[in-house]
């Protein structure tokens, strides 16, 4: 199916998310949607699956024109799209995940909605069990299933919101090629939202690029990482060399620890973090990773073994000691752990930094958090409600939230969703922390980003933590390997 993209505009207030946008899409392609964070991506795709109605401009498909007043239209139009976070029923089975948004006069018997479901999904390569419930599925099974709902509901432009964070190398490949196929013998038009470069070179066959609310510019894949990176911000950031500011005393130690989640438990861990050091986790989402994070920050408490901070004995402490001991955890869920959707930023501002006394003083904390807006360079004001700002702007204000100075710092997915100078900027001021003598503990989907980042790693998997690695000496395929459970 062909899409125009007719001089769209959309406007949240002052903001100018989509300034006069036009594109052509053909059928069978595949294209790289870029552009730094706030560029207008999602609000774009959004307007085209009908999640947003543009305040002007047109859509044509098929040199029809179109408006949608809901993703269900755009959908019965023929435009799908999947988003980061899937928008499934957690209670549900697959089958009847899979059967959401039929019109209900067209009675599919169960069996034959679940043979229906086999089928196709044996034709892309993917094993779902239609009795499972979705809460038992991994993210990638999750898309999976999404990608099967949208194209029995006979999608032909398929949109996906960077779809490959939390899942493995194996299942993103598994998801690369049934969309190749999807697009180079069905026809589907397919564009891809993403800031992993080189997943936009392996993948598309055209690079799309947004900057500030504008369409910049379009290049043919084959193409170089920097010619890519020097559309997205008009200059090439140099390569950071990586410092290690390692010093001799450790930080945090844990011995014989063990700990239990709701479906895992995890055993023996026994891992020093010196201070000033930069140890990097990897392992699939659920491999036990996360908790770990949790329990250093006493967010679950340890069964056995013993915790050190410091050289001060903190495995009882709770969550809010460990805050006192000057413990920080930024958690993945950016609105459902870390920011709560509704409050603005200088709100969030009051509840992180709580004063003495009972009368809140709004004049600074207003002043402080402009301060820090301008510090993480947050495409905001201080009352805007955190729910409003892009992806990669919420995870700045995440780090804007953060006290200092700060011994130990929990992240998970530090840089998930950041465009690529934003992550480096990110990561040059955690090492301006680290530099001051603090460490940080995090786990990252992203291969690369452990062995570049971190001084040490190790892996998880199945709750069991793999032999420590130097990152110096090993490589993303190494780290792999690890996940896979191999020692
Ligand atoms: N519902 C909303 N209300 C107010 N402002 C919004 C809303 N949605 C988006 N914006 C603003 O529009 C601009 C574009 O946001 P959009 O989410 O489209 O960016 P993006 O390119 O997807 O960025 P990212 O890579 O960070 O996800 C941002 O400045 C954002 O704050
Ligand atoms: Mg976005």
């Amino acid at each position: 199916m062909k899409v125009a993209i007719r001089d769209i505009r959309k406007y949240f207030g002052q903001v100018k998310a989509n300034d006069g946008i036009s594109l052509v899409l053909e059928p069978g392609q595949i294209y790289g949607l870029l552009g730094e964070n706030g560029a207008g991506k999602s609000t774009l795709m959004k307007i085209l699956s009908g999640y947003h109605q543009p305040d002007s401009g047109q859509i044509e498909l098929d040199d029809k024109d179109v408006k949608f007043s809901s993703p269900a239209e755009a959908l019965a139009n023929g435009v799908g799209m999947i988003y980061q976070d899937p928008l499934d029923v957690p209670s549900m089975r697959a089958v009847e995940n899979y059967l959401l948004g039929r019109d209900s006069r067209i009675n599919l018997a169960y069996s034959g909605a679940t043979s229906e479901m086999i089928e196709n999904a044996s034709q892309l390569g993917f094993e779902i069990d239609p009795q499972a419930f979705i809460d038992t599925l991994s993210i990638g099974e999750r898309q999976q299933l999404e990608l099967l709902r949208l194209l029995a509901l006979g999608a032909e432009v398929l949109i996906l919101d960077e779809p490959t964070t939390g899942i493995s190398a194996d299942q993103k490949e598994g998801l690369f090629t049934s969309i190749r196929k999807l697009a180079k013998e069905s026809g589907k038009t397919v564009i891809l939202v993403s800031h992993k470069l080189s997943e936009v070179q392996e993948l598309c066959d055209h690079v799309l690029v947004l900057c500030k609310g504008k369409f910049v510019g379009a290049v043919d894949i084959p193409c170089s990482t920097e010619r890519l990176v020097q559309l997205m911000f008009k200059e090439i950031p140099p390569r950071s060399s990586r410092v290690s500011y390692i010093r001799e005393q450790n930080l945090l130690e844990l011995s014989q620890v063990e700990f239990e989640g709701e479906r895992l438990t995890v055993t023996e861990i026994n891992l020093n973090v010196r201070a000033g050091e930069v140890f990097g986790l990897a392992g699939l989402e659920g491999s036990g990773q996360k908790l770990l994070l949790q329990a250093c920050a006493g967010l679950i408490q340890p069964k056995r073994g013993k915790i050190i901070l410091d050289r001060e004995d903190v495995t009882r402490f709770s969550y809010h000691q460990m805050r006192a001991a000057s413990v920080a955890y930024l958690p993945a869920g950016r609105l459902e752990e870390g920011l709560v959707a509704g409050l603005s930023l200088t709100e969030h501002m009051a509840l992180a930094r709580p004063q003495q006394g009972f009368v809140v003083d709004w004049n600074y904390f207003q002043r402080e958090t402009q301060s820090q807006i301008d510090k993480y360079q947050i495409v905001g004001r201080p009352e805007t409600l955190v729910h409003e700002l892009s992806g990669g702007n919420q995870q700045r204000a995440l780090f804007a939230l953060l006290r200092s100075p700060l011994k130990l710092l929990l992240l998970e997915h530090p840089t998930r969703g950041l465009d690529v100078l934003s992550a480096q900027w990110i990561w040059q001021l955690l090492v301006n922390r680290v530099e001051e003598g603090g460490s940080i503990l995090f786990y990252s989907a992203d291969l690369d980003e452990l062995v570049e980042r971190s001084d040490r790693i190790a892996a998880f998997s199945g709750g069991m933590m793999s032999r420590i690695v130097t990152a110096t000496e090993t490589t993303a395929d190494e780290i792999g390997h690890l996940i896979g459970g191999e020692q």
